[in-house]
């Protein structure tokens, strides 16, 4: 018995091959009965069988197995809970027979509150709450509703039968085969499923209407929706159907069930999720309201639903063996979402959006906390953590620059054409896919299929980067007419680590014709560039990582920097080049590589600029360079908000206010950002109209003063000015979030709320936060707040610590932790937060905790180099003044 304990996976001398279960949710007392039988093969000598199971009590007297060709039936002589480690350990007296028996187990459980297991989402119908029964198993909460090997790799088929109140709709994994009303309760039975694992079961009671579609080969695809509000799933279902369509192609293999359900649940934890057959999402990210959603509402619709539908493949058809291959599933899944989003929408330039990702992978591998793509696991609570963006981001980042070297190696570099049928690894990934379906796989196995494929030794070029953490910087020289490039491991903190990649390296020279490529294999190799006949004049000027695919980043040294300047003025760089210049000097300056000055002139050259995602990462950085600057030298804060200001007013003059007629999507996501970033910035012209606009809002919900895709700059403008003494605006905008039953709308005004720069406010939007107006997934959107708010924000999260904690399971919680902590700039902080967390640290949040405290210390370290920045003041004097 003590030998299955504090174990970080199951014993399998006995495995499970068919689950029968049946569940009874009772919706009004939230409590659920249960019974399973597991057909379950012995493969091992053993007394024990050993599976998960938590927070369920086990009517003992119901456990039985019943093992191959006998009639006799093995009572266990102990059943134990044991539920620190959410195992049920059963006892027999005599070991047991080799073979197939079946275990039988009758249990009970809560339909809990706290979005995981089996629990309950509220959710009104006719002015009356009511309970609906939902089930989010990964990545380890199936145990919570019946006991089962809990694992991703104990695949085995589902039946499924369910008792429920006659009128409500009861949805599973697989289509109905048989519904048989009995009074006021029903019993209905699905259809056997193939072999699964364990997470990606999925069971949903409550009152719905839906949408009904057909792929060309006769999938029934619905997305289900609060009743009187079928028409806002009417956009998901096109892009399900359409993206079906094109996976089954990319991966060579028909959508393996008969159906595909989609359901918008009120309340959830994540943003969506893949259960095989019927897919879960926030109502944010599955309804789409033509009249109120904005476009980016709507590209996060079409990507989440292209990222669960390439699950159904890369995920629930072929699963990763273990957590520690979670990446595999999150990081291919968020690739394969743009390539088909790119297919459905190519007029977003998602794959340059896509740059977001890079980012966002770069930030957090950057910090000494962490981790490798292949992570360890060793405890059920450290799985949350690792939905970040290492899995996700640097993920799907590492498999996009594989896939552009293969692209290279192919001959097909810089053929657009090419690049977005992406030839080269669809048919190693069609192999992949077809050898390990109903069955688990590797990161290895993904490399093998590559390899094999392209004949490149793709193995040894993906370890360096999936079984190490971090990344590298390369620093390019000019040294007598050659180019020389040192590999170091970059830390947002400034020092440097001596890990080494295998880097493909590409770059340009003064023009996308002449280009040349070659990988990076030791720390420091010197190129002849004579071919590009590279000489002093400015326009001969180098960029490396062309078109941004690698996950590295480039120091160019003060010569080639000059010339890149040089060239974004004079408008010769794509904008994914662009992008990545700014993006890197960025990295450099807060890694105390690069002054403040320097950054801030290169900055300057972007002021023309006019593509969505560079003027987006630009605006972001504005934000973050403006915060730091702040701590470091308030007396320069007025300099400094009208440079920003000057930088955006070029684009906010042609976009204007209204919306112009046949508009492109992107410009539409940029007028937002833009004017939110002016507001933040304090342009007394942008805030004067806002006020002017949300007014005529106020009156009437459907101005065309106000639509949609601005409405999140006006609210963040109209909380600008609200103060203790004139909580005017405050006060409308909690009417609407009041009034509105579109949760994209209330989250809009969640996310705004909390920029007031009065402290006290800030405080009182926390605290209504936590209140029972705001549903608990919806919480960590008020703890973005000002940077007049941070202390108050801190000190309400010491206060609320406990509640937190008990209220918020999963990554929720560390979001918590993030939000509040990481903005700090001080020593004095981080000593104040280890204090703090010293008695209060658990495996939830013990990584996150980590890299926040390490955040302060790299914002602190920022701070103090820019305070020793003596030019500083001069420099933003003129920035701020410069005509143009
Ligand atoms: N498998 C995840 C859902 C999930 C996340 C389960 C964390 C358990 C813990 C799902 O496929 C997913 O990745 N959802 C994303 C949305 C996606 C579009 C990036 C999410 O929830 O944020
Ligand atoms: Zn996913």
């Amino acid at each position: 018995m003590e030998q299955f304990k504090k174990q970080p996976r199951l014993p399998k001398f006995a495995v499970p091959k068919r689950y029968d279960l049946r569940l009874k949710p009772d919706l009004s007392a939230c409590k659920f009965t249960g019974s399973v039988s597991i057909d379950v093969d012995v493969v091992a000598d053993t007394r024990f069988i050993v599976l998960n199971a938590a927070e369920l009590s086990i009517n003992t007297g119901s456990v039985s197995f019943s093992p191959p060709n006998s009639s006799k039936v093995f009572e266990p002589s102990k059943v134990d809970l044991v539920e620190e480690d959410e195992i049920l350990v059963l006892d027999f007296a005599d070991t047991l027979p080799l073979g197939v028996g079946v275990l039988a187990i009758g249990f009970e459980g809560t339909l809990n509150e706290k979005m995981k297991g089996f629990y309950r989402s509220v959710y009104e119908h006719n002015g009356e709450k009511k309970n609906m029964a939902v089930t989010q198993f990964e990545p380890a909460d199936a145990r919570r509703c019946f006991p089962c090997w809990d694992e991703p790799a104990c695949k085995a088929t589902f039946k499924i039968t369910l008792d429920v109140p006659s009128e409500l709709v009861a949805l599973s994994n697989m289509p109905v085969i048989e519904e048989k009303v009995n009074g006021p309760l029903k019993t209905i039975s699905y259809q056997e499923s193939p072999v699964m694992s364990t997470y990606l079961v999925a069971i949903v009671v409550g009152l719905f209407d839906y949408v009904e579609d057909h792929t060309p080969d006769g999938v029934k695809v619905r997305v289900y929706c609060q009743v009187g509000k079928a028409n806002q799933g009417k956009f998901a279902l096109e892009v399900a159907v359409g993206t079906l369509g094109l996976y089954k192609d990319y991966f060579a293999v028909p959508y393996p069930l008969p159906k595909l359900d989609m359901i918008a649940i009120p309340d959830f934890s994540s943003g969506a999720m893949e259960n095989y057959g019927l897919v879960t999402y926030r109502e944010t990210l599955l309804l789409f309201d033509e009249q109120h959603s904005a476009a980016s509402n709507k590209q996060g619709v079409a990507t989440v639903v292209a990222h669960e539908l390439a699950h159904q493949w890369f995920g629930n058809l072929v699963t990763m063996e273990w957590w520690t291959d979670l990446w595999l599933n999150e990081g291919f899944a968020t690739w394969v979402s743009y390539l088909a989003t790119d297919s459905l929408f190519p007029e977003w330039k998602i794959w340059t959006q896509f740059l977001d990702e890079t980012t966002n992978g770069l930030t957090l591998d950057g910090l000494a906390e962490s981790h490798p793509i292949e992570v360890e696991v060793n405890h059920a609570a450290e799985i949350d953590e690792i939905f970040d963006d290492i899995s996700y981001s640097k993920g799907a980042s590492v498999i996009r620059m594989l896939q552009s070297y293969l692209d290279i190696l192919a001959g097909n570099y810089f053929s657009e054409v090419c690049r977005r049928r992406n030839d080269g690894m669809p048919k190693s990934l069609a192999s992949y896919i077809k050898k390990h379906a109903y069955s688990n796989a590797k990161t290895e196995d993904l490399w093998a299929a590559l390899e094999e494929g392209s004949g490149e030794p793709v193995t040894k070029l993906m370890n360096t980067w999936t079984k190490q953490m971090g990344y590298p910087v390369v620093s390019v020289k000019v040294k007598d007419q050659k180019l020389e490039f040192e590999q170091s491991q970059f830390f947002s903190s400034g020092s440097h680590g001596d890990g080494q990649w295998v880097i493909p390296i590409t770059l340009c020279c003064g023009s996308y014709e002449k280009k040349k490529s070659f990988l990076l294999q030791t720390k420091l190799e010197t190129q002849d560039v004579k071919e590009f006949s590279f000489d002093s004049n400015k326009s001969s000027w180098i960029k490396l990582n062309v078109d941004q695919t690698g996950f590295y980043r480039v120091k160019y040294d003060e010569e080639l920097a000059a010339r890149l300047r040089y060239a974004i003025e004079n408008k010769l760089l794509t904008g994914t080049d662009r992008f990545g210049i700014l993006d890197d000097s960025f990295a450099l300056c807060m890694a105390r590589q690069l002054p403040l000055t320097s950054l801030l002139a290169l900055m300057a050259a972007y002021r023309e600029e006019h593509e969505y995602t560079v003027l987006s990462n630009l605006i972001s950085i504005t934000r973050k360079v403006g915060r730091i600057a702040a701590d470091a030298r308030p007396d320069l804060m007025d300099n400094i908000n009208q440079f920003f200001i000057n930088l955006f007013q070029y684009s906010a003059e042609k976009l204007g206010w209204d919306a112009k007629q046949g508009e492109s999507h992107l410009d539409a996501m940029l007028r937002g950002e833009i004017l939110t970033a002016l507001a933040v910035f304090g342009h007394k012209e942008t805030l004067n109209e806002a006020s002017r606009r949300f007014d005529a809002f106020l009156n009437n919900r459907n101005t065309p003063l106000l639509p949609p895709d601005i409405r999140k700059a006006a609210y963040v403008a109209v909380m600008q000015s609200v103060t203790s003494s004139n909580r005017t605006g405050f006060e409308s905008l909690l009417r609407v979030y009041r009034e509105t039953d579109l949760s994209q709308e209330k989250i809009r005004i969640l996310g705004s709320l909390s920029s007031s720069p009065d402290p006290t406010i800030v405080l009182e939007v926390l605290k209504f936060s936590l209140s029972p107006e705001v549903r608990s997934q919806d919480a960590i959107y008020g703890l973005r707040v000002s940077k007049e708010g941070r202390e108050v924000a801190w000190t309400w999260l010491k206060d609320n610590w406990d509640y937190i904690e008990k209220t918020f399971g999963g990554f929720l919680i560390s979001r918590f932790v993030s939000e509040v902590v990481s903005p700090f700039a001080s020593f004095e902080k981080v000593k104040e937060v280890e204090e703090f967390f010293a008695s209060r640290e658990t495996p939830a949040i013990a990584r996150t905790l980590k890299q926040s405290i390490e955040r302060v210390n790299i914002n602190a370290n920022w701070v103090k180099s820019i305070q020793g920045e003596k030019n500083l003041g001069e420099a933003l004097q003129e920035l701020a003044y410069r005509k143009y």
